[in-house]
């Protein structure tokens, strides 16, 4: 089997001194293959941007990586310092929940995808102009050549993520990490994006990692999703299967917190509690004081994700996953 597009393994970070030391993201592993995407899921708060930021070597202050590997096309990569960027250029990319903030306000939208032709293409001023405006009409903007000297607050929030998408695709990476690219936008404009992505992902064979807290979207667009719950991954397979049968607690209470358009009339249920901060998990299973199926053993053992079902790639770090219900 070839090496995947992106692999992401046992990933740990951790607060500095300063927040308290505290693990935020605690043994993630993942792979994508070219072609493929994986949907990642879970609240606010449960560690899928700083998941995403690690791989780009794009950490915030404060946050640091404290162990694990990220490897593109079997390739190991540094996790930090200054290699980490330059190994990263022209093979991952990554697209922001706001555009408006991740674009530069005084330059043009073309020459914002022009300037990455430049610095990571090499191409010259007039090819990487051309190519800029290639890759706006490709990702959907009518008009691309004039759009193109348009400055971002110009433009609609649906057209400027498309411009931070060409931004993106304009380093011709293999693999493109999406953190909740279309929550700032309205349905439609949602709808239209995400076909974008799809197509793309086909078209160029991208390894799509997706990030979203809206399971509507991760099950229109993955084909894999890894649940996220405190910096964990908590339950992990193929979509469908994995969305119709959950076999972690947590995913169950995703799906009732949400109800699909076609299941008008079922009233969405919350999941009691809040997720709890990174220096205070609770002991064992730190989902058990939300849990309906908690046990005394919940609250004494850390469940590792452990392979479920005999579904290939399925797996839960839940002890009684043979009791989770059917939403
Ligand atoms: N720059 C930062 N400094 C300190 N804590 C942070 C920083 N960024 C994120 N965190 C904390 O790390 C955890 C995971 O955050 P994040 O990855 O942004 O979650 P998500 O994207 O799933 O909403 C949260 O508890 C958050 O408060
Ligand atoms: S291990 Fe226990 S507390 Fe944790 S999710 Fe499973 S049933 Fe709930
Ligand atoms: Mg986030």
């Amino acid at each position: 089997m070839t090496a995947a597009a992106l692999e992401v393994t046992d990933l740990v970070l951790a607060l500095d001194e300063r927040g308290g030391g505290a693990r935020v993201v605690d043994g993630v592993s993942f792979a994508v293959q070219r072609g493929h995407a994986l949907g990642i899921v879970g609240e606010s708060g449960s560690g899928k941007s700083l998941t995403l930021r690690a791989v780009m070597a794009l950490l915030p202050t404060g946050v640091r990586v404290e162990g694990g590997a990220v490897a593109l096309g079997g390739e190991p990569l540094a996790l930090g310092g200054r290699a980490a960027r330059r190994e990263r250029r022209g093979r991952v990319a990554m697209v922001f929940q706001d555009a408006l903030s991740a674009l530069d306000p005084v330059q043009t939208a073309g020459s914002q995808v022009a300037e990455v032709g430049r610095r990571v293409m090499g191409m010259s001023l007039s090819a990487a102009w051309e190519r800029a405006v290639e890759l706006l009409g490709l990702v959907g903007i009518r008009e691309p050549a004039r759009r193109a000297r348009a400055y971002p607050h110009e433009l609609s929030g649906g057209m400027r993520q498309r411009v931070m998408l060409a931004v993106a695709l304009a380093s011709e990476p293999d693999v493109l990490l999406c953190d909740e690219p279309t929550t700032a936008l309205d349905v439609t404009v949602q709808a239209q994006v995400l076909e974008l992505l799809d197509d793309l992902r086909q078209r160029l064979q991208l390894a799509l990692v997706f990030v979203s807290h809206d399971l509507a979207v991760v099950r229109q667009l993955c084909d894999e999703v890894a649940v996220m719950y405190t910096g964990r991954v908590v339950e992990t397979g193929a979509t469908a299967p994995l969305l119709e049968r959950p076999r972690h607690p947590y995913t169950l209470g995703l799906l009732n917190a949400v109800v699909d358009v076609d299941e008008r009339g079922r009233v969405p249920r919350p999941i009691p509690g809040a997720l709890p901060e990174p220096d205070r998990l609770p002991s064992g299973c730190s989902f058990h004081p939300r849990c309906e199926l908690a046990t005394e053993e919940c609250t004494t053992t850390d469940p590792p994700l452990m392979a479920v079902d005999g579904e290939p790639g399925r797996r839960s770090a839940c002890l009684h996953w043979e009791r989770v219900a059917t939403p």
